[in-house]
């Protein structure tokens, strides 16, 4: 399975255009079935031009909603091989820009298109700010992290990538050792440039040539009906031209073939009105995102769900670019005698922790652990279950309006229902539910390891459950 990484910018309004639809996250979508996905909302990057809080705040919500919305919504309401998570959750990237800046030629930072744009339109080197110009360093931090084969973009973003290669290319002479692999543009010919409704501008929001995936329907009718066709065409019995015609451009990728095809020789021959054919593209916009603007919504009502996908995301970033990290800063003498694993924000991997005659640990965050849920319940029924010589299943109520049938697999240590009934114990309730013999387990009762070791167990100490009597029922561990 190959990698490859792609980041947006919450800019404008943090909403998604068709144009970002077709020029990457369609990519995304077909592209994360048989490759292995890091897909990064990239609020560093919007710093370089908003410094409003709140505006900021609301960007990259609506970024996440809209690109989460479009990727669920397609997927089957899941993200398989997709690590969808924030750039500044990952403090890696800021610190791999730092240390790329001494590799990086200052004349290639000055060669980069929004430097240079900018420096056209405002005229004055004092009116950009070093973010803006040093930009292209940190995408390249973005990248070159995550070991990636390959990057999906629109044109606009290509020499982003040529600057990345000539960065990670010059680090790894620098320093001897090939620390960060060459990644590839990946740039489908028919959308590196999806143009806007103007029909003269590529798409973008801060031109107001768009179409837009998420605004209520009148918005986006207004939009299809605003949209450039054919200028010489004044009454819909004139011959028409398709080439150029944006609405004929934008049905190909969402109209059936055989219905765009017939259109188009309608129009060539004067037989069907401009109006016919933009309310075809409408009805084929809201069919094609008709999904994911369902997913929108249900998103935006659940906000923990966001939470959780995006913490989950943050901590499978962290874990990859970490090992970038502890490999570039022990290649660039960063690491040494003196260097204090706890005091770096980069945990050793399990293997290294080995080395240094530690336990390997997979280390979670204290967000991550606070994320359980443990709550003292009482056991109202116990027996055997049927058809199992291991489990024993629980009846337990933990304070919520119906008990709760958890499972333990205990019987083999020698326990028998008789020991869990009528007692109080902890239990983990936010555990996702598990099937066993035909049943969900809807939890999991807390132990300890005991001192005995029954033979016949796996070799495994006889667990010994931890006791809540005396405490109030349904309580949270804090
Ligand atoms: P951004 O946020 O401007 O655009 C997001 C993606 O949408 C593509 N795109 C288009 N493609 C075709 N036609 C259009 N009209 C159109 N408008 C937008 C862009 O090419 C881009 O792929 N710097 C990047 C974000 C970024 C990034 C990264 C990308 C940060 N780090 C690392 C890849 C890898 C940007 O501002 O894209």
């Amino acid at each position: 399975m190959k990698r490859f990484l792609s980041g947006i910018t919450p800019s404008g309004d943090g909403s998604l255009h068709i144009g970002n639809y077709l020029g990457a996250v369609r990519q995304f979508i077909s592209l994360s079935r048989d490759n292995e996905a890091f897909l990064m909302i990239a609020d560093l990057h919007a710093l370089t031009t908003i410094r409003d809080k709140k505006r900021l705040e609301h960007n990259v919500e609506e970024l996440v909603r809209n690109e989460l919305a479009l990727l669920m919504g397609t997927l089957g309401g899941e993200l398989p091989n997709i690590t969808f998570f924030r750039q500044s959750d990952v403090p890696a990237h800021t610190e791999l820009q730092s240390i790329l800046n001494n590799v990086t030629p200052l004349g290639l930072v000055k060669r980069a298109h929004a430097y240079k744009d900018k420096l056209e339109k405002e005229s004055a080197e004092e009116d950009i700010n070093l973010g803006l110009f040093n930009y292209p360093v940190l995408m390249a931090a973005d990248i070159l992290l995550y070991q990636t084969d390959f990057v999906p973009v629109g044109k606009d973003q290509k020499q982003h990538i040529e600057i990345t290669r000539d960065i990670a290319g010059r680090f790894n002479k620098t320093f001897c050792k090939k620390i960060f692999k060459l990644p590839e543009p990946y740039i489908p010919e028919e959308v590196s440039v999806i143009m806007g409704t103007d029909g003269k501008r590529k798409m973008s929001k801060s031109l107001g040539n768009i179409i837009s995936i998420f605004e209520p329907e009148e918005v986006i009718r207004k939009q299809v009906m605003e949209t450039y066709t054919d200028p010489a065409r004044i009454h819909a019995t004139d011959l028409g031209h398709i080439a150029g015609n944006m609405v004929f451009r934008y049905l190909e990728f969402f109209g059936t073939k055989q219905k765009v095809d017939e259109l188009k020789e309608a129009y060539k021959k004067g037989q069907v009105a401009d109006v016919e054919v933009k309310n075809y593209l409408y009805a084929s916009l809201l069919k094609t995102f008709a999904p994911a603007r369902e997913k929108y919504h249900a998103l935006a009502n659940n906000p923990e769900a966001v939470r959780e996908i995006l913490q989950e995301g943050a901590r499978k970033a962290n874990a990859v670019a970490s090992r970038t990290m502890v490999e570039a800063r022990r290649t660039i003498g960063l690491s040494n005698a003196y260097s204090c694993p706890s005091g770096s924000s980069y945990t050793p991997v399990p293997s290294e922790r080995q080395n240094q005659g530690l336990t390997p640990v997979t280390p979670v965050t204290l967000a991550e652990f606070a994320r359980m849920e443990i709550r003292v319940g009482k056991v109202i029924e116990a027996s055997n279950k049927e058809g199992s010589e291991k489990l024993i299943r629980l009846v337990v109520d933990v304070g919520e309006t119906k008990p709760r049938i958890i499972f333990t697999g205990v019987r083999g240590f020698g326990y028998t229902p008789e020991d869990f009934a009528g007692k109080q114990f902890l239990f983990i309730t936010n555990l996702a539910p598990r099937k066993m013999m035909g049943e969900e387990s809807q939890g999991m009762i807390l132990a300890v390891d005991g001192n005995e070791r029954p033979r016949g167990e796996h070799d495994a100490k006889k667990p010994v459950f931890i006791t809540a009597e005396g405490m109030p029922l349904g309580a949270k561990v804090r």
